[in-house]
């Protein structure tokens, strides 16, 4: 066994944020450490330490993701479910965005033991009309296998607070993500799972990996990019390219922006970083800027990269992107006489396309 730990920089631009003090004891050497310039929360300086404990390097071998080793799901069930307290909650989208994102982080303890990209699900307090417990509702990881803090004892999420008004013109609040966008630090919540292997990251180092995300889809995202880029684990480096295409409708509503071009600055080689930001860009057409739209923009690469037997694609977010993402797919295939929906199935058959939107 062999060990090392970096210094990752975690930055949440935040109006309202708020933390229980740390009791965590630093890391203390042998362990290796990437020294970064340090970020800030609401003015405070943060830098955060990821240590991780991992087998010597091997050479990559191709394992279907369903059957990788080691992957955990369902340990907590509904009816038993594990309860987790909020260490830290913040508000990470501007205050003139339109909806608020909060980034949370909650202690496990080590008992839930996840992969970037797999979900966990959670139970709200309280009861539904007919005074019986809330169903749970699915959340995207949004943390690192070894998480925010480097130890594999806590889980981050990234969630949206839902707020419609419905045909009677009455303002509703969605249960759970209000819920969880108001946990207190010191609240508990209820957490069920692991649960997902369809966005597990590829375990092969050099491959691409190109992201798509709109919204609170980036949430996997950022345990891949943080392991890729901000981890230094003995038995993976990555040294291929990451592209992350992320869509959000306004600058202010941006996630995670400031820890995306930290990792760019640190592997400009290594990271491509685009943003669509709908209601703000447009392309040369006009027309609103969504993340497909930026897509087009690197069409003929995008689908030189697709050709490559070890670049993988991963969709997450609003379920509407799918269909503009494969209507500029299909244009390109066809530039090379190549059926999109044959050519997907394969990759998908292959494990190169995943998707997981909602
Ligand atoms: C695998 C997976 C991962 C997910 N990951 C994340 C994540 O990382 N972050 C995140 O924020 N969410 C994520 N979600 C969505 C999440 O599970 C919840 O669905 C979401 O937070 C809303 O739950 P809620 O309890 O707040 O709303 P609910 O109280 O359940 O209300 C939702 C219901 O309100 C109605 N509704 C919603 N919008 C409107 C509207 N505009 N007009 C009329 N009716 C409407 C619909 O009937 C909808 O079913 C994920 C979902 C899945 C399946
Ligand atoms: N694993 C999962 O399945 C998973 C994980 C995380 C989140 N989610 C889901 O992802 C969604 C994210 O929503 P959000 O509220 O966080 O996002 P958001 O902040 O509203 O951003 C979504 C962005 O996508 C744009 N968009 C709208 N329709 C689109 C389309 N057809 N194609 C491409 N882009 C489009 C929006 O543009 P305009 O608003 O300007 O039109 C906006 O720029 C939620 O429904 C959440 O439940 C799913």
């Amino acid at each position: 066994m062999a060990s090392a730990a970096v210094t990752a920089a975690i930055s949440l631009p935040s109006s309202k944020s708020s933390a229980v003090p740390s009791t965590r004891t630093p890391i203390s050497p042998p362990f290796e450490r990437i020294p970064f310039r340090k970020v800030k929360i609401n003015g405070r300086p943060i830098s955060i330490r990821a240590q991780v404990t991992t087998e010597a390097p091997a050479a990559v071998e191709k394992v279907s993701k369903k059957n990788e080793e080691g992957v955990v799901t369902n340990k907590f069930k509904p009816k038993t479910p594990y309860t987790a307290r909020c260490l830290l909650n913040t508000k990470i989208t501007g205050d003139d965005a339109p909806g608020e994102t909060w980034h949370m982080v909650f202690s496990t303890e080590g008992v839930i033991p996840y992969r970037e990209g797999q979900s966990v699900g959670v139970i709200p307090d309280g009861l539904d009309k007919n005074g019986k417990p809330h169903k749970l509702r699915l959340y995207s990881i949004a943390s690192s296998a070894i998480g925010d803090f480097g130890d594999s004892k806590t889980v981050s999420l990234c969630v949206k607070r839902l707020v419609y008004t419905n045909d009677q013109g009455e303002i509703v609040k969605g249960v759970c993500s209000n819920f969880l966008c108001d946990v207190k630090p010191g609240a508990e919540a209820k957490l069920t799972g692991p649960v997902g292997k369809e966005m597990l990251m590829p375990k092969d180092p050099n491959a691409t990996v190109i992201m798509l995300a709109t919204g609170t889809g980036i949430a996997p995202f950022r345990g891949f990019l943080w392991k890729m880029f901000f981890e230094r684990h003995e038995d993976y480096k990555f040294t291929g390219l990451a592209w992350l295409f992320l869509g959000v409708p306004t600058s202010s509503s941006l996630l995670y922006k400031e820890e995306f071009e930290k990792m760019k600055e640190k592997a400009p080689n290594n990271f491509r970083l685009d943003f669509a930001v709908s209601r703000e860009q447009t392309n040369e057409k006009g027309e609103k800027m969504y993340i497909q739209t930026r897509m087009a923009q690197y069409a003929e690469e995008l689908w030189d990269l697709l050709k490559k037997d070890n670049t993988f694609v991963y969709m997450c977010g609003l379920k509407g992107m799918e269909k503009g993402i494969d209507d500029i797919m299909v244009t390109l295939a066809a530039e090379d006489g190549i059926d999109w929906v044959e050519y997907k199935r394969q990759l998908k058959k292959q494990e190169q396309w995943n998707v997981e939107v909602y």
